[in-house]
């Protein structure tokens, strides 16, 4: 929020200053977004259906407003328009990019635009640990061995949040359609934790049969993993790009969800399961059920935590990197970014001579 009322600031913050600001900043930032779902579940917030806008002549393209509020203690609104343009990897450039406006309540004035990709990254990976911390603490387990299928941008930041937890891995897979996306993510996990074996996999299913944890960050738009013997060891499944789980799959786990009313929409695994069992609710519980102990997860059963993504979290991320990014000068202030102030009086004196 904007501390001068009276002259109301507008800055930019630019991607490497968001980058910054996160750095070394892991713990905090799972913290943070742990106390965003917890004034999401108490009603603090305010966070209607994401806006998708699609266009004939690009299909797999898209892009997305999440406009949202939340209350105080944090008191920011605004909106976070993200782009998802899939050729791009082609080009070189990330399939996703995006801006955050954050607003004023008082008066709703805009007060800065975020560079908005990295925010996004980090809330999704950090609400990722979150359910992990939540749900190994209840199991009472450390996992060993975690697999990433799909390895993009979102895959990197939820490896970067997960190690934040501490474990000690004996083993990490990957499996991308793509072999060249494996490799280079295997090479950057190499980096990342060393003396841990990187297992390239051959499919999806050996890699949810090896693993404790296994993350979905592809770009699949339709299931593509049905259910089967790689689910006997009851794994925990961080189901985040939505679409990869056939129906088989969602009946026979248990799930969790960050918001029924958000993930039961845009032909999600679980809206498809909500439609083949004639309206019926596929999800257990919300990851706010965990957090506040009304709900507890078997050990004798796999979970998947499939999170729609909620505007709030990038709305609470973002007014911590504002507010960090201006104590180190790095939010640049756009001088006189609002401009024609006066009701009745133009600013540089043109205009008819107002009535006495
Ligand atoms: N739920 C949320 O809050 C949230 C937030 C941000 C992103 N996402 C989702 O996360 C996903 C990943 O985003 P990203 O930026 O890392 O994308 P990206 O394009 O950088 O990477 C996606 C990877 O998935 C791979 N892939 C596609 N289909 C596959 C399949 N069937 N099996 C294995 N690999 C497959 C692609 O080859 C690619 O390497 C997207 O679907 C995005 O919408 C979800």
């Amino acid at each position: 929020m904007t501390d001068q009322r009276d002259v109301p600031q507008f800055a930019v913050v630019p991607g490497a200053a968001v980058h910054q600001a996160l750095q070394g900043d892991e713990r905090e930032l799972i913290d943070l977004v742990e106390q965003a779902y917890l004034l999401h579940g108490a009603g603090s917030t305010v966070n209607p259906p994401s806006y998708f806008l699609r266009f004939p002549d690009r299909p797999d393209a898209r892009i997305i407003a999440l406009p949202a509020s939340v209350s105080d203690p944090v008191g920011v609104d605004g909106i976070k328009w993200i782009s998802s343009f899939p050729a791009n990897l082609a080009a070189g450039l990330p399939r996703a990019s995006a801006v955050l406006i954050l607003n004023d309540p008082r008066t709703g004035f805009p007060y800065a635009c975020l560079e908005g990709s990295i925010v996004s990254a980090a809330r999704t990976a950090a609400s990722a640990a979150v359910a992990m911390r939540a749900m190994t603490g209840q199991r009472r387990t450390t996992p060993r061995r975690v697999g990433f299928v799909g390895t993009g941008l979102i895959a990197r930041y939820i490896d970067r949040y997960l190690r934040a937890l501490g474990w000690e891995l004996d083993e990490i897979g990957v499996f991308d359609l793509v072999a060249s996306s494996a490799s280079g993510f295997a090479g950057y996990l190499r980096g990342a934790h060393p003396g841990a074996p990187i297992v390239v996999h051959r499919s999806a299913e050996e890699l949810l049969e090896n693993s404790d944890v296994v993350v979905f960050a592809t770009t699949a738009s339709a299931p593509h993993v049905g259910a089967g013997r790689w689910l006997e060891h009851n794994p925990l499944v961080l189901h985040v790009s939505l679409r990869d789980l056939a129906v088989d799959v969602i009946d026979s786990v248990v799930n969790v969800v960050d918001d029924r009313n958000h993930v039961l929409q845009a032909n999600t695994s679980l809206h498809l399961a909500q439609q083949a069992h004639e309206g019926v609710d596929p999800a257990a519980a919300t990851l706010y059920d965990l957090l506040t102990d009304r709900f507890t997860i078997p050990v004798d059963r796999p979970v998947v935590f499939s999170p729609f993504g909620l505007g709030v979290l990038d709305l609470v991320v973002g007014d911590h990197v504002f507010r960090v990014a201006r104590e180190r000068g790095e939010a640049l202030t756009v001088d006189r970014f609002f401009f024609d102030m006066q009701r009745h009086s133009a600013p540089d004196g043109s205009g008819p001579p107002t009535e006495s």
